[in-house]
């Protein structure tokens, strides 16, 4: 049980006895051989009340402006050196937060070190790509007789709020840019995958300039809508449901202003094209629909597979999922995990009854059972396009699958739909994909080919169109986002007579 009272403000562990919030595990667990499994309350943090966040709100502000501002006038290397400094400090805590996140958020153990590895792996690139920043363009313009130095100048005060089933690398892919570009940060873990933090405070206080990193605990509605509500946000990074990002940009005095980076919503689609290879189109797609149970913005979330090939696929995926171990994160091999809490499972069955009520089945044994918050894959076939899996993100394990016989369909889906981050296609004909690809990036920011969708590796663009982003997430687009080119300007005249 870990009672977490120590919050980060003004580069002090300041402690906190008020009210408190729950922390729950997805895994149910029994006290004793002859109780009744119970979920697991992994402990509690701290829920700062307005008064509070108002206070990080004055450090951050401080950080950022007082002695003509410290960490935004720093050196750009020796902001990299406080960095290096918390790569280290984290390092030393990998099993420890490891541990948390497999207990937070069921993560296996195999995917928990890749969440770690590939955030410390993303924050040396970030340094890397730092130095050679804007080296490829010219730093000075000079017009009309005047001689303009351009600079890269950080945005002010940055609200970073990462989703649970990233709590550490998605925060970490806008705060340790936003950091290292000079802004002052202030940010917010998610309710699962915050205990985890509990190692790292310690590191920031170590490795960063006071108030330059401040930890926000609390419910969202309660202290991230109250900074928003002082109007001193510079910008809000975002990653998780377009909901809560249009409830947090409502509160912003002067919503239309404010820059923000977003990572949101998806429905990416998979077209199964009728010369597929099989095999390789199962692998992909089970990999795409399932992993981290289906719990990833870039999961594959509809399948379209051409109606020659449709009954093979679907019974070599059947097949496939029931070779899936189920069990806990620490159990070996495992890749079906429980999901955060039980009101998943019940937005899952109205998903599921819903789509039988239209004329779809389910296809695989097992398929539709559940227990507690563990959920089985589910294939549900043939999907209309009346039914709410059609359109809605489902986020776990249900995989809908529509027949077409026309690449019309799927395409039309794609364009009309409220979402454009990713799209995969399987198909072996060159010229044929090729016309597809054409039309598939006007509409999404990444097509696959042959191959699931996904982020990685996080040096690539990461981002979307329509409901689904607002801003690049890349190592060096992310810099850029959090920062601003500011100009030094000057009549060439008056350069002449210095
Ligand atoms: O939830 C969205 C994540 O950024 C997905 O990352 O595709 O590497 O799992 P991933």
């Amino acid at each position: 049980h870990i009672d977490q009272t120590e919050y980060l403000c003004n580069g002090e562990l300041k402690s906190w006895n008020k009210e408190k919030i729950s922390i729950f595990s997805p895994i149910f667990v029994c006290k004793d051989k002859d109780s009744m499994p119970e979920q697991m309350v992994l402990g509690s943090c701290p829920s700062l009340d307005e008064e509070e966040t108002l206070k990080i709100l004055d450090a951050a502000v401080k950080a950022y402006n007082d002695g003509n501002g410290i960490w935004p006038l720093m050196r750009v290397e020796d902001r990299i050196k406080c960095v290096e400094k918390f790569i280290y400090l984290m390092g030393e805590n990998k099993d420890e937060i490891v541990n948390l996140l497999m207990w937070e958020i069921a993560k296996s153990h195999k995917d928990s070190e890749k969440e770690f590895d590939r955030t410390i792996k993303y924050m040396i690139d970030t340094i890397d790509a730092l130095k050679t920043l804007d080296r490829n363009s010219s730093r000075f313009l000079i017009e009309d007789s005047i001689i303009a130095q351009i600079r890269r100048s950080p945005l002010g005060i940055v609200l970073c709020m990462g989703p649970f089933n990233y709590p550490l690398n998605e925060t970490f892919t806008t705060l340790i840019p936003a950091l290292i570009m000079g802004n002052v940060v202030i940010f917010k873990p998610p309710k699962h995958g915050i205990l985890l933090y509990r190692p790292l405070l310690k590191a920031f206080k170590e490795a960063f300039p006071p108030g330059v990193i401040n930890t926000l605990y609390g419910r969202g509605r309660v202290v991230a809508s109250a900074l928003m509500s002082t109007g001193k946000i510079s910008c809000l990074a975002f990653i998780g449901t377009s909901k809560a990002a249009d409830s947090l940009q409502k509160s912003h005095p002067m919503p239309h202003r404010l820059r923000m980076i977003l990572g949101l919503e998806a429905k990416n689609p998979a077209i199964v094209l009728p010369d597929a290879s099989i095999s390789l189109t199962v692998k992909e797609c089970l990999l795409g629909a399932l992993s981290f149970n289906g719990q990833r913005c870039t999961a594959l979330k509809i399948l379209f597979i051409h109606s020659k090939i449709v009954d093979i696929f679907l019974e070599e995926l059947s097949n496939e999922i029931g070779k899936l171990k189920i069990g806990a994160p620490f159990d070996d091999d495992v890749f079906i995990t429980p999901m955060p809490d039980e009101s998943r499972i019940k937005y899952f069955i109205e998903l599921i009854e819903d789509a039988k009520l239209l004329g779809a089945k389910i296809v695989n044994k097992f398929g539709g059972s559940y227990n507690k918050t563990f959920f089985y894959p589910t294939i549900l076939y043939p999907v209309s396009n009346k039914s709410r899996i059609y359109n809605e993100e489902q986020f776990g394990p249900i995989i809908p699958v529509v027949p077409f016989s026309n690449i019309e369909e799927p395409l039309k889906y794609i364009t009309e739909s409220n979402y454009g981050q990713q799209a995969s296609i399987f198909g072996t004909d060159p010229d044929v994909i090729a016309k597809i690809i054409d039309i598939l990036v006007n509409q999404v920011c990444r097509v696959n080919l042959n191959s699931q969708c996904q982020r990685g590796p996080d040096i690539f663009p990461f981002t979307g169109r329509k409901d689904s982003a607002v801003g690049t997430l890349s190592v060096s687009d992310a810099l850029r986002s959090f920062s601003i080119r500011t100009l030094v300007a000057a009549k060439s005249n008056d350069l002449n007579k210095d």
